[in-house]
């Protein structure tokens, strides 16, 4: 039997798996070079709209979500912010997010005075529990931002029946799906309210930073537009201005890459998924480890990273950080899924990071108390210390399933020398 490399034994990887990120070749280049050369580098300084490519981007990107209506933005932070308030989101509204995902999900709605309420998840999919969500449901609640975590869809036909029932606002944090689809239909604008999506760095489609809105309802559309723009309203003069709101918008540099990575991005998310089935194929051979039980409604899954799950009393009771130490000796990029321990545990929440004010969650428009020292999501905090494990999408990019055989190969060899790592 080989010995285990983190014991002094041969690493099983021994090069990068899958494609260094970000993708680029002359097509980016020469995207880049038209922009600067054409002298318009934001968004309004073409005199016929479509000529720009942020506005070109838009119209791409919501095609490519299924949604009528996009706005670019700078990041997927303020594009969560600019959602709530075009959702009408205001200072003493709670807002309900899921335990586990990145903070962001949960900061930007203590950014437009929203109270953040922490909701459990499930433990297949890592995404909001649907009857946890309902439960929290208060006369103060106004709005969920819901979190396809690594890009798996929530049960949008619950999320949506819900929200319906209930008269909430659904915004869909789409931070890790990229061409998700529930029913066939992108992730983004399924619920009646909106979806937001972050450009950052490391995701499936990047301009290094950026972001954006999508929704089928016009007047949403309307307001997360005017909320972009400093307050103004489409057709209306360009120094009228009608709502406290900051400037969001993208510029052509982002628009013009962004355009050029979408036209990959199809062909991508082919090669991840492809390469994801056959991965989860072969955990399903090995005890301990399981892929998620993937739902047949999630007819695509783009994804950032993915999310699949460690079973500690099925590997011979090695803790999932005694695991990862192993696996991550024999070279395979596995890690902590599900992005990681849940927010509520971050200093913000645990000291009440308030500032001077307490404000949102002091504010006399809330007149609840809150300590997010007592949160305790017991799903979300068992599945982050014992379960949840993930790989980054580039590694899926490989053309055949050759690095998939080496995380495999990886994995079977811990299990075979599980004994070495009790002792
Ligand atoms: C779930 C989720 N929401 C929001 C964001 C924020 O996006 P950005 O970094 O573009 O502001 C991220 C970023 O990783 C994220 O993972």
């Amino acid at each position: 039997m080989a010995k285990l490399a983190l014991m002094g034994g041969e690493k099983t990887v021994t090069r990068p798996l899958g494609k260094r990120w970000p993708i680029w070749d002359e097509r980016e280049e020469q995207a880049a070079l038209d922009v600067v050369r054409s002298g318009v580098w934001w968004r309004g300084g073409c005199a016929d709209p479509q000529q720009s490519k942020v506005v070109q981007f838009e119209d791409a990107w919501a095609r490519f979500h299924d949604a009528e209506h996009c706005v670019a933005v700078t990041n997927g932070t303020q594009a969560i912010g600019c959602a709530l308030k075009a959702a009408g989101v205001e200072a003493g509204d709670e807002v309900l997010v899921p335990a586990l995902t990145f903070v962001a999900s949960a900061t930007a709605i203590a950014l437009v005075n929203g109270v953040p309420v922490f909701v459990d998840v499930d433990q297949n999919t890592y995404n909001i529990d649907p009857d946890a969500m309902e439960a929290a449901i208060s006369d103060k609640t106004r709005a969920a931002v819901i979190v396809h975590n690594g890009g798996y869809p929530c049960d949008m036909d619950r999320i949506a029946e819900i929200a319906r029932r209930r008269g909430i606002a659904i915004v869909e944090d789409c931070a890790h799906a990229h061409g998700s689809q529930w029913k066939g239909k992108g992730v983004g604008a399924l619920a009646g309210g909106l979806g937001t999506f972050s450009f950052q760095a490391g995701k499936a489609l990047t301009c290094g930073e950026g972001g954006a809105i999508v929704t089928n309802d016009q007047e949403l559309a309307e307001k997360a537009y005017s909320f972009h723009h400093i307050g103004r309203i489409s057709g209306r003069p360009f120094y009228e201005f009608h709502r406290v709101a900051s400037n969001l918008r993208m510029t052509e540099w982002q628009g013009g890459i962004l355009l050029t990575q979408l036209a990959r991005l199809e062909e991508q998310t082919a090669t991840r998924e492809r390469n994801a089935a056959y991965l989860a194929a072969g955990l399903r051979e090995i005890e301990g480890v399981d892929p998620i039980d993937r739902d047949p409604r999630v007819t695509r899954w783009g994804f950032y990273y993915w999310n699949f799950h460690y079973r500690q009393e099925q590997f011979g009771g090695v803790p999932r950080d005694r695991f990862l130490q192993a696996v991550n000796a024999e070279g395979a990029p596995i890690g902590v899924g599900a992005h990681g321990q849940p927010i509520y545990q971050n200093p913000l929440f645990i000291n009440m990071n308030f500032g001077r004010t307490g404000c949102p969650v002091k504010c006399p428009l809330y007149g609840k108390e809150v300590d997010y020292r007592k949160v305790h999501c017991p799903t979300a905090e068992r599945l982050h210390a014992t379960q949840a494990l993930c790989i980054g999408h580039p590694a899926f990019l490989g053309e055949t399933t050759e690095d998939m055989d080496l995380i495999l190969a990886a994995i079977r060899k811990v299990r075979a020398n599980v004994g070495e790592l009790t002792r």
